[in-house]
């Protein structure tokens, strides 16, 4: 499963804990005529708070999992997620000193709780929101075909390396960067295509560009579309992954 989908699985249950609490904070504080047993709602509250402290763990671990193994350089959507949540988890912070430690702050609380619950609703939509709104609700891969009629930058001719030593590396960097989005052994897309036949079929699967080295290596360094850029890679990285590539 592609760790897209399952986060935005989790997200689900995320938003759900968020709407819960914020339903207890209101039945609790904001009625004059109590509807509900108020020390139930509490411990409700707290339940959903340490859930929800739990699941954020679960989620941030594996959008970091996903950094450090891809070293993928976030996007501007990404940079706005991590704000969001990084601005979570320091508000949260604040919230349970007011309630535990600096009780003369106790009424702030409220308003951080709320500010929790927004920025909970603008972290899972620049993501999950984002995310099912481009594969159709999970019914469409991510991203969709597009043909493009776009000009070529061919650089300087690359000669393809095929001595196994670089193969071999070139395996080796791709399991660590490339293996999350991409399946090695057909072409069904995970979050981009499959590379089999990568560079034996004439044009590459997205852009439809001839598929030469030097098409592969502007992918890599100028990504066509939503997959992120690997510029930091050196020439001797990129010819050793395209050696790999060029194999597949
Ligand atoms: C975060 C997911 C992700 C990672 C990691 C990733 N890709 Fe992609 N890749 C995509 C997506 C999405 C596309 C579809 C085209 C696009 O958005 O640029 C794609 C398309 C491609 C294509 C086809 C481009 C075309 O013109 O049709 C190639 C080749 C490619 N990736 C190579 C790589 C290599 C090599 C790596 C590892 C260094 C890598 N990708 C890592 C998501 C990713």
């Amino acid at each position: 499963m592609p760790i897209f989908f399952l986060k935005s699985i989790l997200s689900f249950f995320l938003i759900f804990l968020t709407l819960s609490a914020m339903f207890t904070m209101f039945e609790i504080f904001g009625r004059t005529e109590k509807k509900f047993n108020i020390e139930k709602l509490k411990k409700i509250h707290k339940i959903n708070g340490r859930l929800y402290v739990l699941l954020y763990l679960v989620i941030a671990y594996l959008c970091l999992d996903f950094i450090v193994n891809t070293k993928a350089e976030l996007s501007p959507r990404g940079a706005f997620h991590s704000v969001f949540a990084i601005t979570i988890i320091i508000l949260l912070l604040l919230k349970v000193s007011f309630i535990r430690i600096y009780r003369q702050f106790y009424n702030q609380a409220k308003t951080i709780g709320l500010l929790i619950a927004l920025i909970t609703f603008g972290m899972a939509g620049t993501s999950t929101g984002y995310y099912l709104i481009v594969t159709k609700f999970g019914t469409e891969l991510f991203p969709t075909q597009k043909t493009v009629t776009e000009k070529m930058t061919v650089k300087d001719g690359i000669i393809v390396r095929t001595d196994p030593e670089s193969i071999e590396k070139g395996k080796g960097l791709y399991d660590s960067k490339c293996y999350f989005c991409h399946d090695p052994h057909s072409t069904e897309w995970i979050v981009g295509p499959g590379h089999k036949n990568i560079m034996k079929n004439p044009i590459l699967p997205v852009s439809k560009r001839p598929a030469t080295p030097e098409n592969i290596m502007e992918q890599i360094i100028n990504p066509y579309k939503n997959m992120p850029s690997f510029s930091y890679m050196s020439k001797d990285e990129m010819l050793n992954l395209i050696a790999y590539l060029n194999t597949l």
